[in-house]
Order: C-alpha cells, then sequence, then structure tokens
C-alpha cells in the first residue's frame, strides 16, 4: 500500500490517545507486567521466528537497493566532496525496513525524508530525559500521577495522534481484507485479536522464546495493544538500528584493516550472491565487528528490572518493588571485564574469545526473557545493509568526520551528527 501520509495529519484527536505517561505505548510489551506481559508477548514472538524472518528479506533487499540509489544520487548533488551524514542515512533505510515489514506500508524514507510519516515517527523517539517536569518524575516518582493529570506524557501528542489515526485506518484494512498474506506484525495481531494464531511448527525459536505450544492459540489481543505494539515497533526499532549501523560503519572507516578484512570475507563467503537470510549468517567477521561496535556504543544504555519477591544476592537484599538498574555502557566499559576497553577490537567476539566472557558481560539487547523481541531482524537487517555498502562504498573519514562523535543523551544514546566520505568501489 502506498502511504499518502498528509491525510493522516490531523489535530483532532489528541484528547483521545491512550493516555498515561507512555500515552499508547503504555498497552504496548515494553510497559506490560507480569502474565499481561507474557500474553502479549507470546503473540508478538511469532514474528521474529525464522520462517517470518525469511519472508522479511525481499523488503529488506529493496530497501539495501534504495540505500545505494540514494547514495549514489546524493553522491551527484553533494558539495561536501563526497562526504554524506551517516546517520540520516541509515535512519531513513531502517524506518523503510520497519514500515515495510511492520505494516506493509510503502514510505519512501529514504528519498523523502520530509515525509509526515518520517516527520512524526523521528519525533516520537526524541525524547529528552532533562526537561524539568521529567527530572522531578525521576527523581519523586510519587508525582507521576500529578503530572499525568495535567497532561505529561513522554511522547509528542500530534505524533501520537497522527500514528493512532494511521494504525486505525491500516487495522480496518486487515480487518475487511480476510485473505491472509504475508505475515507482517500488524497481520500477526490482526489474527490473535481474532483467535487466528498459529505458530509455525517448525519453528523452535517461537515456542522457546514465547513458551506456548504450536497449537493455534485463542489470546485474544485488544485494539489498544494493538496500537501500543505498534507504536512501539516505530519507536523501538528505527534509531536503536539506525544508530548500530551508523556506529559500525564509523569503526570501520577508523580502522581500514577490519573494513579490507571483512571486504574480504563477504567476497570469499558470498562473492557477488544477493545477500539473503541463510548466506549472510556465514559471515563471521560481520558478526564480530558489529558485536564489537555495539559494545563500544550500545544505544540502550541502561536497562531496568523491579524485583518481584525480596531476593538475596551475596550480600544484597533487594526488597520487593525495588527497582535494579543494569549499567549497560558502565559493563560494556569496565577494564575488569575487557581489556583495553576503549579500544576497538572485533577480535575479542571470535568464538574462542567469547567463550571467556559471561554472557552478562555483553548485553546491548538486553537479557532473560524480557531480552530485545526483534534481536534477529535488528541484526539480519544491519548485516545486510553492510554488507550492500561495502560492496559497492569504502567508509572513510572525511574532514567533516568528528573523532570521537559527539553523543546525543536522549532516550537513546546516538551520535548527534556523523559525516563520512564514501568511495566508490568501481
Ligand atoms: C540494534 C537494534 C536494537 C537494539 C540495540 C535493541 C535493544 C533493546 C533493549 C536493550 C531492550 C530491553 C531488553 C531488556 O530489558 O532486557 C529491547 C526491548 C525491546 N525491543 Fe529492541 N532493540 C533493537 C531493535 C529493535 C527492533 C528492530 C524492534 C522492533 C521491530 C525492537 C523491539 C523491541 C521490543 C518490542 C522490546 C520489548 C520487549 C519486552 O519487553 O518483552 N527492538 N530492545
Amino acid at each position: 500500500m502506498e502511504l499518502t501520509s498528509s491525510i493522516y495529519d490531523s489535530q483532532s484527536d489528541f484528547e483521545t490517545f491512550g493516555g498515561g505517561f507512555g500515552g499508547d505505548l503504555e498497552h504496548g510489551l515494553v510497559s506490560g507486567k507480569g502474565a499481561h506481559w507474557k500474553r502479549n508477548r507470546s503473540i508478538i514472538t511469532p514474528a521474529f521466528s525464522s520462517g517470518k524472518l525469511r519472508q522479511m528479506v525481499p523488503c529488506i533487499q529493496e530497501s539495501c537497493d534504495t540505500l545505494l540509489k540514494t547514495v549514489r544520487n546524493a553522491m551527484k548533488t553533494t558539495d561536501n566532496g563526497q562526504q554524506m551524514e551517516i546517520n540520516r542515512l541509515f535512519g531513513g533505510f531502517t524506518m523503510d525496513v520497519i514500515s515495510s515489514t511492520a505494516f506493509g506500508i510503502h514510505v519512501e524514507s529514504q528519498t523523502n525524508p520530509d515525509d509526515l510519516f518520517v516527520k512524526h515517527a523521528k519525533r516520537m523517539f526524541d525524547i529528552s530525559f532533562t526537561k524539568p517536569w521529567m527530572l522531578a518524575i525521576l527523581f519523586f516518582p510519587t508525582l507521576k500521577p500529578l503530572f499525568v493529570k495535567l497532561g505529561a506524557c513522554l511522547f509528542p501528542l500530534d505524533s501520537m495522534a497522527y500514528f493512532r489515526k494511521l494504525t486505525f485506518q491500516l487495522l480496518k484494512e486487515r480487518k475487511s481484507d480476510k485473505q491472509v498474506g504475508r505475515k507482517d506484525f500488524l497481520r500477526l495481531m490482526v489474527d490473535a485479536q481474532e483467535g487466528r494464531l498459529e505458530l509455525d511448527p517448525e519453528d523452535e525459536f517461537s515456542r522457546e522464546q514465547s513458551g506456548i505450544s504450536s497449537k493455534p492459540t485463542h489470546l485474544g489481543l485488544t485494539s489498544e495493544e494493538i496500537l501500543g505494539n505498534v507504536e512501539l515497533f516505530f519507536v523501538a526499532g528505527y534509531e536503536t538500528t539506525a544508530t548500530a549501523l551508523t556506529m559500525t560503519a564509523y569503526n570501520l572507516a577508523t580502522h581500514p584493516e577490519c573494513q579490507d578484512k571483512l571486504r574480504q570475507e563477504i567476497q570469499e563467503k558470498i562473492g557477488s550472491d544477493k545477500v539473503d537470510f541463510d548466506n549472510v549468517k556465514k559471515l563471521d567477521y560481520l558478526d564480530m565487528c558489529i558485536n564489537e561496535s555495539m559494545r563500544l556504543y550500545p544505544t540502550a544504555v541502561r536497562f531496568d528490572r523491579t524485583c518481584v519477591k525480596t531476593t538475596k544476592v551475596k550480600d544484597i537484599t533487594i526488597p520487593a518493588g525495588m527497582v535494579v538498574s543494569v549499567p549497560v555502557h558502565a559493563i560494556h566499559h569496565d577494564p575488569e571485564v575487557w581489556v583495553k576497553p576503549d579500544v576497538y577490537n572485533p577480535e575479542r567476539f571470535s568464538a574462542t574469545e567469547r567463550a571467556k566472557h559471561d554472557p552478562l558481560d555483553y548485553i546491548p539487547f538486553g537479557y532473560g526473557p524480557r531480552q530485545c523481541v526483534a534481536m534477529r531482524l535488528a541484526l539480519m537487517e544491519a548485516k545486510m545493509a553492510t554488507v550492500y555498502m561495502l560492496r559497492n562504498f569504502r567508509f572513510c573519514v572525511g574532514s567533516k568526520t568528528e573523532i570521537p562523535p559527539t553523543m546525543e543523551e536522549k532516550a537513546i544514546v546516538k551520535p548527534v551528527s556523523l559525516w563520512l566520505k564514501l568511495e566508490e568501489i568501481k
């Protein structure tokens, strides 16, 4: 479906947003707790099974082709001596992927960054925790209900209104279209709502992750929950993956020996074959380069858990109800865990080196049952785009490249702006 986004830019739904501090997203997976979260997660998890990821490959390939075209067009017109703001470039790419794999819509984020859809999706993640009222809530959580009553919300209300309207329109279309075609996320959630959710019987991943059987289930999902999850996918999937790609490109530009080694691996293992779900898994060194980038620059610098039962860990008693923060960035940079932690060295992630580490030493996607549900999609997408780019361009440091880059500390940590020089490989 082609999205003519201007028709959804309505201000009229402001009052009808999902309410609460997290707005519509309070009904999404990430805000759920206990049995409610488990049910929600069981429904979402099959969307990321091997079978579903394979079905997403043509969409990602198409977005990779557009990525190359965007770079070539920019190189023809740019006054910056082949230099490009790489975070913007990859932002357009991940937006394309998420909109097509999640909802089957085509927004041309890469070629039309002024599109309303793109504008609103970007604003959804532009959350700063430095607003005075957010700091007040952070330090005095008991004040939260008061701020919520006064209309405080993490997300811009007009952007939420936009996605609410868009989602309900797409949902209406899906419900009237009884043909079960490509299983994008939205279709999966509609199936769940209508009691038609089935797990891929051969998919161990889905079953292990969701903890439910392969028999059809009747789990139900409210429209509010669908909306919450839809908005969550945009928010969670867009800048996280774009930043992982950006920082990988930056590290390869500043470590040309690693870039050459990676290009050689691609040449030796997959030659000029089209990159897909299966052959990208053969690229061990690519996996190492991306892991090392996400160790140095985790986008989620911290995640939290609430203790449900008073627990003793070594000499520390954690009372029920206490929120425990896991400092991802600090763990990834701890000299007692990683030798010379500030140095980019993909070899740390070779099979032998990795075996020497505790799994909790490297946690860019979180850990345990609440680990990022889309980790495999994010990695596949980042790997495919990196291969497409490396086969055609060399990432180089240019006069505008800031070393080290200044990082912006908003809801996720990302570079303020990252310029690289791109040289076409003839
Ligand atoms: C490189 C890209 C990404 C990174 C680094 C990342 C990181 C994370 C982290 C750290 C968490 C919290 C995990 C925990 O508490 O243990 C999380 C959760 C989540 N992520 Fe991602 N993520 C990425 C991409 C994506 C994408 C592409 C999507 C959706 C299409 C997504 C959807 C989610 C959802 C729905 C959750 C909540 C899971 C739950 O509470 O059960 N993420 N992610």
